[in-house]
C-alpha cells in the first residue's frame, strides 16, 4: 500500500529490490522538512521489516534529486530553538544511519542536482551513480549560507576522503561540482549517460552485493590520511586555523571555524558520537544571526531578483540572438565573451579592425585556459570564437537585435556612436549603454527611440562578476526594461533594476565607502588601522587599496561632474570631508594610484609594497585615535544609510535588489545579508541601527543622521 501524500514513494519489484522515489507531492522540489523526516523514518522501519528485501535504490521524480534543507524553517530558528534544531538534525542522521546499516545494498541514483541535504542522503548510500546531465551540480554548499552540513555530511566526507580533502575539496568552500568532477573527487562512484543506464547500473550493483557495508563500518577502517594524532596530519593541521584566519582577515564568518572543529573532533570518535558533534556545531550556526542573513540574501532575495520581481510582467519573454557590442576595450571584450558564452552571435566593433581583433583575442585567451584545464575541447573553443565577429565597419551591424555600448565614458562620443548605428541595426533593436556614471536620461537624448534606451551596467571583470545593474531612464519603456532583464538572464547573470540617477545605486553607494575611508585618513587616523577595519568589517577589498586600483582621478572626476550638475540645477553641493584628502593626494603629492606608480600605497614595478609613510606625516591626528569598532561601522553605516536614501529617492525600488546588488556588485560584506538586511540584523534591529547612526552623526558628522523614513520604520517596529 502506498501513501500518496508521502514524499517518499515505495516501488518494489519481484526480485525484492525496493526503489524509493523521492517525490514530495506538496512541493516542486524535495526538501528536508519534518514530513520528509517522518517519511524517512517510516520507510526505514518498513525496509527492515521486509524479509524479501534484496536492495534499495533511491532516486527522485523531480528535476533535482533533492533540494536540501528547508531554508524557510531554518531561517526562522533562533537561539530559543536550539534544542529542536539539534533534535531534528539527530533524527535525520539516525534514520540515514539505520539505512546504511540495514545490511542490504543501498544505491543512490542521482538523477539531477544533489546539493546539501541531497548529497547527504546519497552519502548514506553504499554506492552513488550520477546522471551526467548538463547543469547538474553535486556538493555541500552549506558554508555559503553560513551553515554546515548537518545531515551527516561532515562526518561521512571526513571518513570517506580524509580530513584534509573533505575540508579543502568539499566543506570549506562549498564547491558545486559537475557530475564528472564529483566522480574525479570521489563523491560519486560512477556516471550514467541516461536514466535507463543509471537504473541498470544500480540494479547491477545490488545484484553483485547481497550485503553491503559503508567503508567506515568495515572492521579496521582507517580515515584516509589519518586522525589528528597521526604524525603527518598533526604537523599539518595547525596550519588550517591559521590559514582560515588569514583568509577571513578577521571578518565575522563563523561557519568555516565550526566546520573545521566539527571535522577534526568528529574524526576522533565513533560514528554515533561524531553525529552528535556535528549536530552541536550545526545547531550553533543554524540558530545564530549570520546564517539567517546569508539565507535571506543568497536564497530568498536571490530568488526574488532572478525570478523577475522587478521585471514588468505584462511583457512576454523575448530572447536576443545577435548583439552589437560597441567598443572592444576592457568592458566591451568582457561583454562579448559573456554573451558568446550564452550562445549569442556578437558583432564586436571598435574604431580600427586591430582594436576589435584585440577585443576578440581576450575571449581566445580565456578559452585557452579552459582548454588547458580540460574544461572545454578545442572544437568547443573554435565554435565559441566563431560567434564573435570583430569589425570596424558599422554596416556590419545590420540585423542586430541588441546594441551594448562600451566606448569611453564621454557623453558626446556615446551620442555619436549611437547615431552611427541606430539606423543600421534592427529597427526595434534594444539600445543599451554600459556607462558606469552618466545619467541614462542624458544619453537617451542622443537616440531617436528613447523608449528603447536603457542602462546595462556590467562590472569588471565581466566574465567573473555575476551582477548587472539595469538602469531605467526617465523615457525607458516597459518593453525595453523587460528585454534588458531577459538578456541578463539569458547570459546567466543576475539583474537588479534601478531608476536613473547619478552613479545609479552601486557606483553611488560604493562612493560612500571610499569617501569614508579617505575621510579617516584626513582625520589623521592610522592608515593601516583603516585598511584593517575594512577587512575586519568583511569587505573583500581594503578601502585605500581599492582606491589606488580605481585611480584617484576617477572619483574626483565623478564628484566634479556631480557637483556641476547640482550647482547648475540651482542646488548647493554638500560635499564630503574625504574630498579634500583626494585633492591633496592628487594636487599636492601627485599620487594618483597604482597606474601612476604612487597612491595611498607605494609600488615597485606595479606591485604594491607598503602604505605610503607620507600619510602619517601629512595627515596628523590631533587627539586620541577613535575606537576600532567606529572605523568599521563608519564604512558599513555610510553605505547602508545611502542605500536608504536611494530607496527614499526611488533609485531603488526593491529591498532584494539592494541586498543582492550590494553584495554581488560592490563587495558589501556577505555576512550581513546585504546593505538593508544589515539594518534589520543590527543589534536591536532598525531601532538599534537608528540609535547608533545618531551617535555616529554626533561624533563624525551629519552625513550619519538617520533619514526620516528610517526613523519612521524603526518607530513602527518594521523591517526592510
Ligand atoms: P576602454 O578604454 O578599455 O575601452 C573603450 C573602447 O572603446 C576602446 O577600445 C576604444 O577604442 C573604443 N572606442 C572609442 N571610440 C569608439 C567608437 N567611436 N566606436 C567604437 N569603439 C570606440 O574602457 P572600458 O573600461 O572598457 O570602459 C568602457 C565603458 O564602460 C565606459 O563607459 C565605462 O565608464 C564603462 N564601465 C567601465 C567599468 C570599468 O571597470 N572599467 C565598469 C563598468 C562600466
Amino acid at each position: 500500500m502506498t501513501d500518496v501524500s508521502s514524499p517518499i514513494r515505495w516501488e518494489q519489484d519481484q526480485d525484492g529490490v525496493v526503489t524509493l522515489v523521492l517525490d514530495d507531492p506538496a512541493q516542486s522540489a524535495n526538501t528536508m522538512n519534518a514530513a520528509f523526516t517522518d517519511a524517512l523514518e517510516a520507510t526505514v522501519e518498513r525496509l527492515s521489516a521486509t524479509p524479501e528485501l534484496t536492495g534499495v535504490i533511491i532516486t527522485s521524480a523531480k528535476k533535482t534529486f533533492f533540494a536540501g534543507g528547508d531554508l524557510k524553517l531554518l531561517s526562522a530558528a533562533g537561539p530559543a530553538d536550539a534544542e529542536r534544531v539539534f533534535a531534528d538534525s539527530m533524527r535525520i542522521k539516525r534514520a540515514l544511519r539505520r539505512l546504511e546499516t540495514l545490511g542490504k545494498p543501498v544505491v543512490a541514483a542521482i538523477n539531477g542536482t544533489a546539493l546539501g541535504g541531497g548529497l547527504e542522503i546519497a552519502l548514506a548510500c553504499h554506492h552513488r551513480i550520477a546522471l551526467d546531465a548538463p547543469g547538474s551540480k553535486i556538493g555541500l554548499p552549506e558554508v555559503t549560507l553560513g551553515l554546515l552540513p548537518g545531515g551527516g555530511g561532515v562526518v561521512r566526507t571526513v571518513r570517506m576522503l580524509g580530513i584534509t580533502d573533505a575540508l579543502l575539496k568539499v566543506l570549506l568552500q562549498g564547491q558545486q561540482y559537475r557530475p564528472a568532477q564529483a566522480l574525479e573527487h570521489g563523491l560519486v562512484h560512477e556516471l550514467a549517460a541516461t536514466a535507463e543506464e543509471m537504473d541498470a547500473k544500480a540494479r547491477a550493483f545490488v545484484a553483485a552485493h547481497p550485503t553491503s557495508l559503508q567503508p567506515w563500518d568495515v572492521k579496521g577502517h582507517r580515515i584516509p590520511g589519518g586522525t589528528p594524532s597521526t604524525p603527518a596530519l598533526a604537523a599539518n593541521l595547525p596550519a588550517f586555523p591559521a590559514n582560515l584566519r588569514k583568509q577571513l582577515n578577521g571578518a565575522p564568518y563563523p561557519a568555516p571555524r565550526n566546520i573545521l572543529a566539527a571535522a577534526v573532533e568528529s574524526s576522533q570518535v565513533d560514528v554515533d558520537t561524531a553525529f552528535a558533534v556535528e549536530a552541536r556545531y550545526f545547531t550553533e550556526l543554524a540558530c545564530g544571526p549570520t546564517s539567517k542573513n546569508m539565507i535571506k540574501a543568497f536564497f530568498f532575495d536571490m530568488q526574488a531578483v532572478n525570478s523577475g520581481a522587478s521585471r514588468p510582467s505584462s511583457v512576454p519573454t523575448r530572447k536576443a540572438a545577435k548583439v552589437a557590442v560597441l567598443g572592444a576595450g576592457m568592458m566591451g571584450a568582457g561583454i562579448a565573451y559573456s554573451c558568446a558564452k550564452a550562445g549569442l552571435d556578437i558583432l564586436l566593433k571598435d574604431v580600427t579592425a586591430e582594436a576589435a581583433e584585440r577585443g576578440k583575442a581576450y575571449s581566445a585567451g580565456l578559452l585557452d585556459k579552459q582548454v588547458a584545464r580540460g574544461r572545454i575541447t578545442a572544437e568547443e573553443r573554435a565554435a565559441f570564437l566563431a560567434r564573435i565577429t570583430p569589425t570596424a565597419d558599422a554596416a556590419d551591424l545590420a540585423g542586430c537585435d541588441t546594441v551594448i555600448e562600451a566606448v569611453f565614458e564621454n557623453p558626446e562620443l556615446k551620442h555619436k556612436v549611437f547615431q552611427e548605428v541606430q539606423h543600421v541595426v534592427a529597427p526595434d533593436a534594444l539600445l543599451c549603454s554600459n556607462t558606469s556614471t552618466l545619467p541614462i536620461g542624458l544619453l537617451a537624448e542622443g537616440v531617436e527611440r528613447p523608449a528603447d534606451f536603457i542602462g546595462l551596467h556590467f562590472f569588471s571583470p565581466v566574465d567573473k562578476m555575476p551582477l548587472v545593474e539595469i538602469i531605467r531612464g526617465p523615457g525607458t519603456g516597459d518593453e525595453a526594461l523587460a528585454r534588458a532583464f531577459d538578456l541578463v538572464r539569458q547570459i546567466r547573470k543576475t539583474p537588479i533594476v534601478v531608476n536613473d540617477s547619478r552613479g545609479f545605486f552601486t557606483s553611488r553607494v560604493i562612493g560612500q565607502f571610499l569617501n569614508e575611508g579617505v575621510a579617516m585618513i584626513g582625520e589623521g587616523l592610522d592608515p593601516s588601522s583603516v585598511e584593517q577595519a575594512a577587512a575586519q568589517a568583511g569587505y573583500p577589498a581594503k578601502v585605500l587599496a581599492l582606491l589606488d586600483e580605481l585611480t584617484l582621478t576617477l572619483p574626483r572626476k565623478i564628484r566634479n561632474e556631480a557637483r556641476r550638475a547640482v550647482e547648475e540645477a540651482g542646488g548647493s553641493w554638500t560635499g564630503h570631508p574625504g574630498e579634500a584628502v583626494l585633492d591633496r593626494m592628487l594636487d599636492e603629492f601627485d599620487r594618483p594610484g597604482r597606474s601612476g606608480g604612487a597612491g595611498f600605497y607605494e609600488y615597485v614595478d606595479g606591485r604594491r609594497t607598503r602604505l605610503w609613510p607620507g600619510l602619517r606625516e601629512h595627515f596628523v591626528r590631533e587627539g586620541a585615535e577613535i575606537p576600532f569598532e567606529d572605523m568599521k561601522e563608519r564604512m558599513l553605516f555610510s553605505e547602508a544609510l545611502d542605500s536608504i536614501r536611494c530607496l527614499d529617492e526611488d533609485v531603488l525600488t526593491s529591498v532584494a535588489d539592494a541586498n543582492i546588488g550590494s553584495i554581488l556588485g560592490i563587495g558589501f560584506p556577505a555576512w550581513t545579508g546585504g546593505v538593508l538586511q544589515y539594518v534589520n540584523g543590527y543589534p536591536g534591529g532598525p531601532a538599534g541601527f537608528t540609535a547608533r547612526a545618531r551617535q555616529l552623526a554626533t561624533a563624525y558628522g551629519e552625513r550619519f543622521t538617520p533619514p526620516a523614513s528610517l526613523v519612521a520604520l524603526a518607530e513602527s517596529g518594521g523591517r526592510y
